[in-house]
């Protein structure tokens, strides 16, 4: 029966995380995966969080189902936070991470326009084109960064959209580009909100790193600029990294359009036949942490400083290496390296400096005494 089946790949960025571990040199690095790390390496489950699951633990009575929605009070007070107060003309769901919520708003486009064409920058996180052609929707890319500059190749995107036609979906970082850390200029975002107005574009914004930029309102400037700008949106929220909730898989889809009543139930009925209900113990400590004032504080000022690690790092690769000085000027995890595979393969194999294949690295995994280290490994290879 299933010998319609193709072999897979591993999925070589998770791999990353076993071969990490079977490394028994004392000096590697992990710059793999996104997660924080802290200056030990560990990727600790925050002080909110924690507290928050302590009350879930003595207060929780039931265990019973809350339905397709998930928490409904979850998804009212994230709002708040990436929408900042009142936001209207909204649907949203609690959704399994920011996987389930890019999932969820690509079988809502399938449903209403089958086959639409979602435009992607390159290069994105990889898991994008799948999800969004598992779900029948075509893939088209355009030009984002340019590796060798390491800048935004702003005039390559607006050439390359103009293939673009009305009822076409473009997928946008909110911030803290994956895997580029690259972002657009204000007047950029203003732009791309003229063309999508102009030629009938619908924005898809994935905002997966919201405080791990420049904090939590400037992280989500350009997105509320664009949603006030035009009157269809469709957001994938992802709380894995600024509440290190990771494998509790939490997230949110929102979609802001004049049709609110009817693309909700729409975006029911599809949770419903894709995993019926989101996993509950992640979004009950996220509302908790956002109900409590004092367990909200300390969430944030957590957040703050985990991004002024992170900052911290970059502005020292930034000064380390001529190569390596748009570093300092990008926000969020990572950054993109000009290394091509062969010389990641022999990052890994010579120093233990281990990096997503597209020469990706988490910045998080650094710490300034790593920093000398990993520079020289790298350094031969940066032309
Ligand atoms: C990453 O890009 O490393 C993270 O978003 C983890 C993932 O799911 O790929």
């Amino acid at each position: 029966f299933f010998d319609g089946l193709a072999v897979q790949p591993a999925d070589a960025l998770l791999g990353l995380i076993g071969l990490y571990r079977a490394d028994t040199r004392p000096g590697k690095i992990d710059l793999g995966v996104g997660v924080f790390r802290d200056d030990f390496g560990h990727t600790p489950v925050m002080r909110a969080v924690k507290a928050a699951e302590a009350m879930l633990l003595r207060d929780q009575e039931t265990k019973s189902y809350l339905g397709a929605e998930g928490d409904v009070r979850f998804a009212e007070l994230l709002a708040e936070v990436a929408f900042g107060a009142g936001p209207d003309r909204l649907a949203g769901v609690q959704t399994p991470g920011g996987t389930g919520a890019l999932r969820l708003g690509a079988e809502l486009i399938t449903r209403s326009r089958p086959g639409a064409t979602v435009w992607i920058g390159t290069p994105t996180w990889p898991n994008h084109a799948p999800i969004f052609r598992d779900a029948g929707l075509a893939i088209q890319t355009h030009r984002f960064f340019d590796v060798a500059s390491a800048a935004v190749d702003f005039d390559g995107m607006i050439e390359d959209l103009g293939e673009a036609r009305a009822g076409d979906v473009l997928l946008l970082h909110g911030c803290c580009h994956n895997p580029t850390g690259a972002g657009f200029t204000g007047a950029q975002w203003l732009e791309i909100g003229r063309l999508c107005a102009a030629r009938g574009l619908l924005p898809f914004i994935d905002l997966a790193y919201q405080g791990l930029g420049d904090g939590l309102e400037a992280d989500a400037a350009a997105m509320r600029g664009l949603m006030d700008a035009l009157p269809e949106a469709v957001i994938a929220y992802s709380c894995d990294k600024n509440f290190g909730l990771y494998r509790e898989r939490v997230g949110a889809l929102w979609v802001q359009s004049e049709a609110s009543e009817l693309v909700r139930g729409n975006l029911l009925a599809l949770a419903r036949s894709l995993w019926s209900m989101p996993p509950d113990h992640g979004a009950a400590v996220v509302r908790l942490v956002l109900e409590y004032a004092a367990l909200r504080a300390d969430w944030t000022a957590e957040l703050d400083a985990m991004r002024a690690r992170i900052n911290g790092l970059r502005a020292a690769l930034a000064a380390s290496h001529a190569r390596l000085a748009a570093i300092g000027g990008q926000r969020g995890m990572f950054a993109l390296l000009p290394l091509g595979p062969e010389a990641v393969e022999a990052l890994r194999r010579e120093h233990g400096i281990y990096m997503a294949g597209n020469g990706r690295i988490n910045i998080a995994g650094l710490t300034l005494d790593t920093i000398p280290a990993f520079v020289a490994g790298v350094a031969p290879y940066l032309s």
